[in-house]
């Protein structure tokens, strides 16, 4: 129980990380406001925390709108009392060289992926500190570190956040607030699957990049979600602005 008595946001629990951390959160103790966009997958994720003896809400609300963060932390504390962790995690993923990404596609993805976890940690920021700390875990990417030429907008988002939570642990790290993020690599989620389903061979695509893994394979959403738990718990009380990386291993591989 690493995490007894702690109150946490997951956004993005309908999804695949979203949904394992919810889980994981909750075998530790945790309650969990469950958040995404889609209040169909909200509940499926509540309702799994539930069914396996935690204690869960879920918040239907789009994290891109200032309305929408608003509702879930006063959801969450309405129901559980306070927050002490703010798991920023929903993202949307749209592919194309730089030459193909339209301003459409660069503001979708800035609005969700970037501008909702300024809009989400400035909401949950007077209750974490009315709480005397807490701990903000940003879900980046390995491609927020490393360049995919067919991804360069989703990855400046990406980086975009790891300047964001360096710049949060530094003003925050005085009042007991920790922000740091996870950068995975490939992850079997659905949202991992769109892309790879947009390959002429989707298996042989799979199978080639995982040959390039050390670790000879994709992650498991749990294996995200443990390292959310060990950044959530007091075990990380003296780790603030890092990234780790959750990658088995391939930028460690030159050749
Ligand atoms: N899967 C991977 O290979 C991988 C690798 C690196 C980083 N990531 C990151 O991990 C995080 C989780 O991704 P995943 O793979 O579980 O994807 P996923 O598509 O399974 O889950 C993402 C969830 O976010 C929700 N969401 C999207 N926009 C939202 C909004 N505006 N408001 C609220 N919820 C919204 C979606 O409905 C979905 O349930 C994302 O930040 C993603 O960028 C994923």
């Amino acid at each position: 129980m690493r995490l007894h008595g702690k109150v946490a946001i997951v956004t993005g629990a309908g999804g695949g990380i979203g949904s394992a951390t919810a889980r994981r959160f909750a075998e530790e103790g945790s309650m969990v406001a469950c958040v995404d966009v889609d209040a169909t997958t909200a509940a499926a994720a509540a309702d799994a925390v539930e069914a396996a003896g935690g204690q869960a809400i879920a918040v239907a609300a789009d994290v891109s709108t200032r309305d929408g963060n608003h509702q879930m932390v006063e959801e969450t504390v309405a129901r559980f009392g306070g927050l002490d962790v703010l798991h920023a995690n929903a993202a949307v993923q749209v592919m194309g060289r730089i030459e193909d990404t339209t301003e459409d596609d660069w503001d979708t993805l800035e609005t969700t992926n970037l501008r909702g976890v300024y809009l989400g940690v400035q909401q949950a920021l007077p209750r974490l500190r009315e709480r005397g700390g807490g701990s903000i875990i940003v879900t980046a990417s390995l491609l927020g570190i490393v360049g995919d030429p067919e991804m360069p907008a989703y990855g400046a988002m990406k980086g975009g956040l790891r300047a964001l939570c360096r710049a949060l642990a530094a003003a925050h790290g005085p009042e007991n607030i920790r922000c740091n993020t996870i950068c995975p690599g490939d992850v079997e989620t659905p949202m991992n699957a769109q892309f790879f389903d947009h390959q002429a061979d989707p298996a042989a695509a799979r199978a080639e990049v995982a040959s390039r893994y050390p670790l000879r394979r994709f992650a498991s959403p749990e294996d995200v979600a443990n390292v959310a738990v060990f950044l959530a718990s007091d075990e990380a009380s003296y780790l603030n602005g890092i990234d780790i990386v959750v990658d088995g291993g391939l930028l460690a591989r030159i050749y």
